[in-house]
């Protein structure tokens, strides 16, 4: 069975990004019938409507990403009790231009990361409230939110928290389950 395409955006882009170590163990526990690949959404200009005259290429590239995949996957840090800008530029960018909004009917399901034991709840939401607007049917449970993430790992950046390995891995199936009830057979 030919495998269902998942779009990661990870929404710190920082090189030490604890979001972006979860994203890789969600890639690496994902279930067999995924694969999981990370988009890169640091290279997208801010987005200007201007800009629409003379479409940027890494725009029409990542526009042409989203609508290619079968899912979208959301790892978001939180700034300010809301999502970061790099990723709420994403889903701007992949919303336009008026009636192309390639997010959707695609499958989603979003998870924070926050060194606070609040686990970026704010940020997660954020992006639920995004997610309505743009028919992205997101995952409702489990929700995940990863609170202390700094203690989650060692410093080879390998998850040392054997309760947040099976929480992962369970919510990737769950979200396995989610993509399949949107295929169309
Ligand atoms: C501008 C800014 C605002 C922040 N606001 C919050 C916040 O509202 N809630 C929170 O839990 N952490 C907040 N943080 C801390 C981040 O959650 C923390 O830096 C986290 O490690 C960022 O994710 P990353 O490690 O993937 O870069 C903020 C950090 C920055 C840079």
């Amino acid at each position: 069975m030919k495998k269902k395409k998942i779009a990661v955006l990870v929404g710190s882009l920082r090189k030490a990004s604890l979001n972006l170590k979860v994203a890789k163990q969600l890639m690496r526990l994902a279930p067999d019938t995924l694969e999981l690949e990370q988009v890169n959404i640091g290279n997208l200009p801010m987005y200007n409507e201007d800009l629409e005259a003379n479409t940027p290429e890494s725009w029409v590239a990542f526009r042409n990403t989203i609508q290619d995949a079968d899912g979208v996957l959301f790892v978001t840090p939180e700034y300010n009790r809301t999502t970061s800008p790099a990723i709420k530029n994403a889903i701007d960018v992949a919303s336009r231009p008026w009636g192309k909004n390639v997010w959707n009917e695609k499958p989603g399901a979003v998870m924070s990361v926050s060194m606070s034991a609040l686990g970026g709840f704010g940020a997660n939401h954020a992006i639920r409230q995004a997610a309505a607007c743009l028919n992205i049917p997101m995952m409702q449970q489990p929700e995940a939110y990863i609170g202390n993430a700094h203690t989650l790992f060692d410093e080879n950046n390998n998850l040392t928290s054997t309760e947040t390995e099976t929480f992962l891995k369970n919510f990737m199936v769950a979200y396995e389950q989610w993509v399949n009830r949107f295929s169309v057979a």
